[in-house]
């Protein structure tokens, strides 16, 4: 595996990661996650914008155009040949004496590398069971940060009961999202979801979904609903790059509407390819 470390090529065996680095000690640096078809990197630039979105907010300084990144992220997938797969991406603030505060002129620190990602096919068709857990995150999720702890105990929760998403809610009117994806539900033929605020990560597979709702006609609307909302729903489907849309059945044992995948989820899953050369999604 050929791994990208700040500009340089390197192998697997020569990625290490210093013992001060802040991503390491405060997971004090963002990511993303980018989905690869067909040897080309879905969706890129908006990727990179949310990237460039969490770097401004968390103060790190780094410049995504004028590093050249989209270039680099090519040829990363050049190097490594990845046809049908990802990229892992992270900035950390750099390496320095452990102490709090932002450290100054400490050079960002980035890696990326081919990340093995499959079609979710089984679950696309079947649909997923998935439990609620209260949210209890910090208050911008809007960051993409490297500080998952929440996100991933509330994965293994899910995982332990067999569940294939955990959906969060602050409180019985409010749902926000999933785990590690966002959360739709459709009600007489309109989609439902979070708005993008401080409480979720603005997904780029959520705003794609908003490109082909636009193309196939549905109405959709930002806005909040409640957990009796999302267990009445005609559908609810969960979003993500790597998940693509993928239908909820079930929730905490409770089946939604007839327990199989909707009819309007089961359209944007069809329309997902066929109205992906959208390019930039900010554009349309
Ligand atoms: N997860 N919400 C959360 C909390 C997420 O972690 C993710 C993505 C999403 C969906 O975002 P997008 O459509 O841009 O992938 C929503 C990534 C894939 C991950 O952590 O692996």
């Amino acid at each position: 595996m050929i791994v990208l470390k700040n500009n340089d090529f390197i192998e697997r065996n020569e990625a290490t990661i210093d013992m001060e680095d802040r991503g390491h000690q405060f997971g004090d640096g963002v990511y993303e996650v980018v989905r690869v078809y067909d040897g080309e990197a879905f969706l890129l630039q908006d990727h990179l914008d949310r990237l460039q979105y969490s770097l401004n907010e968390v103060e790190i300084n780094y410049d995504v155009n004028q590093q050249g990144l989209s270039q680099l992220l090519q040829q990363l997938i050049e190097k490594n040949k990845i046809n049908d797969g990802g990229i892992y991406l992270q900035i950390t603030r750099g390496v320095a004496p452990r102490n709090h505060p932002y450290p100054e002129d400490t050079q960002p620190v980035l890696f990326a590398y081919p990340l093995q990602l499959s079609r979710p096919l089984k679950a696309q068709a079947q649909g997923i069971t998935t439990i609620l857990q209260k949210d209890f995150r910090w208050l911008r999720c809007d960051i993409k940060s490297l500080n998952l702890l929440g996100n991933v105990m509330t994965k293994q929760k899910a995982s332990n009961a067999n569940a294939g998403e955990a959906i969060f809610y602050r409180d019985e009117n409010h749902v926000t999202e999933g785990s590690s994806t966002n959360v739709f539900i459709v009600k007489d033929d309109k989609l439902y979801t979070h708005p993008a605020d401080n409480l979720i990560l603005n997904g780029i597979t959520r705003r794609y979904i908003f490109h082909l709702a636009n193309q196939l006609n549905i109405p959709y609307e930002e806005k909040v609903f409640s957990l009796t909302d999302l267990k009445e729903a005609d559908e609810v489907f969960i979003t993500s790059t790597s998940a693509e849309v993928t239908p909820v059945v079930e929730i905490e044992g409770q089946k939604i509407a007839n327990g199989q995948p909707g009819p309007i989820s089961k359209k944007l899953l069809d329309a997902f390819f066929e109205y992906k050369n959208v390019g930039q999604l900010t554009n349309v």
